[in-house]
């Protein structure tokens, strides 16, 4: 692994801000897989960024309701790794800490994080399709269940591709980014805005960019430190580092 960058460690013990934005990647590790890589197994033949849209659900509920049953399944029985945990202790070691997710297993929260800005909701909350409304209580044998006050079918609580972000998280998230004297993104393919934008404004307000990924993304030639390898590596290392 690449020798983790003395300046980082520096910054982060000066920072009077941090905001930390992850990806899939950062669940990776705990077996959740990723959106933009192969799909193992049973539903290998699905491309998620089709059925991760409103136009597949209205196409064929069924197809989306029972593809994220699977995956909720695959997150009920995953556990945070050293990347998230990592991460809890950085909100404990540094001052004033946001920490922003794309993702919506919940193991960050899992993991002891707290007050997590959920950019793109969350896979164990389910709300009508219609009225917008969280739903707690459904049949679960429907597949999608309907909802108990206006008949129409129920979907996950998450955000689909052409769809708004939940209200107030992305404001939520611009503001703690732009207080940033450090900003690390963490397991993203910076592919997806709004959320790939952020580390633009950090930068655009003299935050320290640290990009931790294995591999290169369109965000890699803009950061001030590129560490190229894998979440729960680099991060357990850098909270030995800041320990110290
Ligand atoms: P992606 O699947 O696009 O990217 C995952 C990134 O994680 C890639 O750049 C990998 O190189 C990197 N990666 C893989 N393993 C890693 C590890 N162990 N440690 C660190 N990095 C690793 O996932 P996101 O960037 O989260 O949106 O995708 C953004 C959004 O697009 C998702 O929230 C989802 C998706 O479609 C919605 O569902 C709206």
């Amino acid at each position: 692994m690449p020798a983790l960058p003395p300046r980082l460690v520096d910054a982060l013990r000066a920072a009077d801000n941090t905001v930390v934005l992850t990806g899939a990647g950062v669940s990776a590790e705990s077996g959740v897989p990723t959106f933009r890589e192969a799909q193992t197994g049973l539903w290998a033949r699905f491309d998620p960024q089709e059925l991760a849209t409103p136009e597949a659900f209205a196409r064929d509920p069924e197809l989306v309701w029972n593809w994220y049953g699977w995956r909720r399944r695959l997150v009920a029985d995953a556990s945070p790794n050293p990347g998230h945990l990592a991460i809890a202790r950085l909100q404990r070691l540094v001052s004033d800490f946001t920490l922003v997710t794309q993702n919506v297993d919940g193991l960050h929260q899992r993991a002891g994080s707290r007050d997590v800005i959920e950019l793109h909701g969350n896979i164990l909350r389910t709300k009508c399709s219609v009225e917008d409304a969280v739903v707690e209580d459904y049949a679960e044998e429907e597949s999608p269940p309907v909802c108990p006050s206006c008949g129409a079918p129920l979907r996950p609580d998450v955000v689909w591709f052409g769809e708004m972000l939940p209200p107030g998280a992305l404001e939520a998230a611009s503001e703690a980014t732009r207080g940033a004297e450090v900003f690390l993104s963490v397991g993203t393919s910076s592919l997806v805005y709004p959320a790939a934008g952020l580390p633009f404004e950090a930068i655009e307000n003299g935050a320290m960019l640290v990009e931790i990924n294995p591999d290169e993304t369109p965000l890699t030639p803009h950061a001030d430190y590129s560490i190229r390898a894998s979440a729960g590596e680099v991060l357990p290392r850098l909270i030995a580092a800041l320990s110290q």
